[in-house]
């Protein structure tokens, strides 16, 4: 291993050691809040970026379980500085919590760069707090463990399990069918949250920890644990320990996530059946480590590796309590080694491979094995055509497979509004071969690329019993959506993309095995269309959205800021103090 650093190099050390006023009054002032110099003075100073916040159910136990991190830290001779960063919210931040991804991403690499920190433990889980956090202690460096908040308890109502968000969405249709009432829908809400956590589907949130371990920045098997579980107290406090010593190793994320731990991350994305929003962040977080992850290559690896994880939504029975039941992610992993890097370095300073020894799986029908797999592809597939030259996404095992090869005529929304009322019009004039098609929804649109992408299946065709249908946008879905949803087309209708010249009535086909998507419209017309496309207003007038725009990347390269990009230039070094 590497030799260890000395108390006099740590960087802490630059705030609290040498003899002069400004370093006094840093002493002086951590006096101030209690504390002897004996308790940090020679000790690692280690940053938990907490996401807990009374708006942020899940996160909820992170008010308490900071401790458990804080006494492990303690107990391997560390000091422990409590740094609140913005909680992001999926259940109510609006317009989306993705405009603000990036704003995470800054403040945490803001608040490791500017405070006197030696290490980080990054305590995020719910959808976009994983990447955003992860993106921002990249670019700053530090040796970082990512502490996952852990998936809910399964959702219970009537002696049926229910999956956070999936069956959301199925019930809610039963309910526009007429086959639920009002009062039964209460106990669907009250049943389908019953515990702190975040979402128990393999939604964005548990692809995300699933990939930040399969990256090596968690401890082994973390990802897994269920949040109220005893175990995941103790890992905490594990992950406060082994921070303080990843202090004194000096192991710095870029000898984590290489090349190769991004490709096991992205193995294991397929495997677990991911959320198409994996493709964004998993792509943003590459580029943060100077590695340029595209479309093309999660496609192929999407081509080469099969779902195992039979968790919905793309899995039919399961949710995460039974995965962690059945041996986890490192189960999953050990049953995936044949196409994963066993020789990558993790957080616990040693190989993934080591990490994995041992890992039995105890249900082999929640984790599947490469010969026995839930969908025989990867979770994700990658379309290009005239209708998105750079790229969009499907999720063709969570759809019905009669739409893996379909054409049908378009029928156009320009905003969220009009596509809500439309689809609540039982007399609208749609069939079940039309597809429907939202634009305006992208990052610059949305804005913020909202997960508006699984457009709800009109009431006609309800009411006929259709329950799928090929829908197209440049917007996202959510992790625990489903169905036959192209999302993230690139680039979007709002900078010009082509999407903004399809019409009601062009007919649009998809082939998902040749991976196009394009709309059946000869080229003089297309061109007629660009000639007369009016670029729309913007968005924002100041503020943090002024800049968003400005600066945000397109779906197919991550949708970070261009400034925030490792390539845009030298990063800004040590603070001057
Ligand atoms: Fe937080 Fe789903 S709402 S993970
Ligand atoms: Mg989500």
């Amino acid at each position: 291993m590497n030799s260890r650093k000395k108390p006099s190099e740590l960087r802490s050390a630059r705030w609290f050691a040498p003899d002069d006023l400004r370093s006094s009054g840093h002493r002086s002032r951590t006096m101030q809040m209690g504390y002897a110099p004996e308790e940090w003075i020679d000790k690692p100073v280690i940053a938990i970026l907490n996401t807990w916040s009374d708006a942020n159910p899940c996160h909820a136990h992170f008010k308490h379980r900071v401790e458990d991190v804080k006494r492990g830290i303690l107990q391997a001779g560390g000091f422990p500085l409590e740094l609140p960063a913005l909680s992001l919210s999926e259940s109510y931040v609006k317009p989306t919590t993705m405009l603000y991804r990036n704003m995470l991403a800054m403040e945490a690499e803001e608040l490791l760069r500017s405070h006197p920190v030696d290490g980080a433990v990054l305590m995020g889980g719910c959808d976009k707090t994983t990447p955003g956090l992860v993106m921002g202690a990249l670019s700053m460096g530090l040796p970082m463990i990512y502490l996952p908040a852990g998936p809910m308890l399964r959702g219970n109502y009537r002696g049926e399990y229910l999956g956070s968000g999936s069956d959301a969405w199925k019930f809610w249709d039963e309910r526009r069918a007429g086959t639920i009432s009002e009062k039964e829908w209460v106990d669907v809400e009250a049943g389908i949250a019953r515990s702190y956590g975040h979402c128990m589907t393999m939604g964005t949130a548990s692809t995300m920890t699933a990939i930040a371990e399969a990256l090596g920045l968690t401890l082994p098997g973390a990802s897994s644990i269920p949040a109220p579980d005893a175990n995941h107290i103790r890992m905490s406090s594990a992950v406060g320990r082994r921070i303080v010593e990843m202090v004194w190793e000096d192991l710095v994320p870029a000898k984590i996530v290489t090349e190769a731990a991004v490709n096991n991350a992205v193995a294991v994305a397929m495997a677990t059946g991911c959320s198409t929003n994996a493709v964004v962040h998993l792509i943003a977080m590459a580029r943060r480590a100077g590695i340029d992850l595209s479309l093309d290559d999660l496609d192929q690896a999407g081509r080469t590796t099969p779902v195992l994880a039979n968790i919905r939504p793309t899995g039919k029975a399961y949710l995460m309590e039974d995965f962690y039941y059945a041996g986890g992610l490192r189960a999953l992993m050990a049953k995936l080694a044949s196409k994963l890097d066993l020789t990558t370095l993790t957080v616990s300073g040693v190989t993934l491979g080591e990490t994995l020894e041992g890992a039995k799986c105890y249900n082999d029908d929640v984790i599947r094995s490469l010969d026995n797999p839930v969908y025989h592809e990867g979770s994700l597939a990658v379309l290009k055509g005239n209708l998105a030259p750079t790229g969009a996404v499907i999720k063709p095992a969570a759809c019905d497979p009669r739409f893996h090869k379909h054409q049908g005529p378009a029928l156009v929304f320009d905003t969220y509004a009009e596509m809500k009322a439309a689809v609540d019009d039982e007399t609208l004039d749609i069939t079940p071969d039309h597809v429907m098609v939202l634009r305006g929804a992208g990052p610059q649109g949305g804005p913020g690329m909202p997960e508006w992408g699984m457009l709800p299946i009109p009431k006609a065709l309800l009411k006929q019993g259709h329950r799928d249908m090929l829908r197209l946008s440049d917007a996202r879905m959510s992790g625990t959506s489903y169905g036959a949803c192209i999302l993230h087309v690139s680039p979007e209708s709002h900078v010009g993309g082509p999407l903004a010249l399809l019409r009601n009535g062009d007919i649009v086909r998809l082939d998902l095995e040749a991976r196009r998507i394009d709309m059946l419209v000869d080229e003089d017309e297309l061109q007629r269309r660009r000639d007369a496309w009016v670029k729309p207003a913007e968005k924002f007038g100041r503020g943090y959205g002024w800049m968003f725009s400005r600066h945000v990347a397109q779906a197919d390269t991550g949708c970070d800021f261009d400034f925030l990009e490792s390539s845009f230039g030298p990063s800004p070094g040590e603070p001057d103090i």
